[in-house]
């Protein structure tokens, strides 16, 4: 059995978070600037220490000492922990995510003994889609070990099984997109509908440095919806018409008319309760240093937001977001690599 190796973008949702929770459509995009990996590598039962795919640990790091007994290892490189499959937390995600792939990949003649080692550069829970990603990189990698690679499509299906366990109620735009690593307009319970960027766009990615964990907000909205449903159906519909319009200005090549619609599209996720005032200032900022629009992107209330430039406003917007408190600012450019 040969070490297999894979990665998955992050990514942004252009229009629609939390909308799309109930069924409005929602335009996402790959990141590819940051990225998940998985390396799947198989060693003898117990495994040497030299057998580690990524530099490893210093001494004492970790909750297991290689060598301990059990098969199945999973080195969790930025969490700084490695264990056995059979001595993970109840809750954990990587190891739902190589058990997924176990129960539909895994014969009786499947090796039982490797290693699942993960590392990303995707901070986490900032709006980047680092779970879905991490799941999507094991998924994958684990998978072609076993000799059976998957669809995007079954790719896809699994990860959301993780994103279920883990937030309760995702649309599965999150891992659409990342599984797919295309631009997707996505309907929950509809095959994702890849879309064509006429022409590139110019994207910044602003970080507040606030982790905000998806599965807290979108319990939030739903708490919200369930009190006023009336008025979050609204606000729902509203943001839902925003991502149709966009898709279109988008397949036609008039990107740069965005803007005004981001902006409306930040005003709704403020009225459904989730934007705090580090994303509002970054809004703010951006639009004063001339970015064509801005937006937050994700669940909200910490994570990142996105600002629309050009290549000429590009440096001054970014510079205006570091002065107003964004811990890290990351430039894309849409549908550069459709080209
Ligand atoms: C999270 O990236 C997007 C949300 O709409 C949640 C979801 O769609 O599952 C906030």
């Amino acid at each position: 059995m040969k070490p297999v190796r894979a990665s998955a973008p992050g990514k942004i949702i252009l229009f629609g978070e939390h909308a799309v929770v109930y069924g409005q459509p929602a335009l996402a995009v790959p990141v590819t600037q940051v990225q998940a990996e998985a390396w799947v590598q198989p060693h003898p039962s117990p495994p040497s220490p030299a057998s580690r795919p990524f530099p490893p640990l210093s001494a004492g790091e970790g909750e297991g000492e290689w060598g301990t007994g059990g098969e199945i290892w999973i080195d969790a490189q930025d969490l700084r922990r490695r264990y056995r499959l059979d001595a993970a937390r109840p809750n954990d995600p990587l190891a739902a995510a190589v058990r997924l792939v176990l129960d539909r990949c895994g014969g009786p003649q499947a090796p039982r003994a490797f290693t699942v080692a993960v590392r990303s550069t995707i901070p986490i829970a900032s709006g980047l889609g680092s779970g879905a990603a991490v799941s999507t990189a094991i998924v994958r990698a684990l998978s072609a070990f076993l000799g059976q690679p998957l669809t995007d499509a079954e790719v896809s299906a699994i990860v959301f099984e993780t994103e279920r366990w883990l937030h309760g109620t995702p649309s599965g735009i999150d891992n659409t997109v990342i599984a797919y690593a295309r631009p997707v307009y996505f309907v929950k319970g509809r095959p994702p509908e890849p879309f064509s960027v006429a022409a590139p766009f110019r994207l910044l990615i602003a970080d507040t440095g606030l982790p905000s964990p998806t599965r807290i907000t979108v319990g939030d909205v739903r708490a919200g919806w369930q009190r006023e449903p009336e008025r979050y159906n609204a606000l729902f519909e509203q943001v839902g018409q925003l991502a149709r319009t966009a898709r279109g200005l988008i397949e036609a090549g008039q990107a740069g008319a965005l803007g005004p619609l981001m902006i409306q599209n930040h005003d709704l996720l403020r009225a459904l309760g989730v934007s705090c005032q580090a994303l509002d200032a970054l809004v703010e900022a951006a639009q004063s240093a001339g970015a064509l629009g801005a937006k937050l992107s994700g669940g909200g209330r910490g994570g990142n937001m996105l600002a629309l430039v050009t290549d000429e406003t590009a440096a001054g917007v970014e510079a205006a977001l570091l002065r107003a408190g964004a811990k890290r600012v990351l430039g894309t450019i849409v549908g550069a690599e459709d080209r």
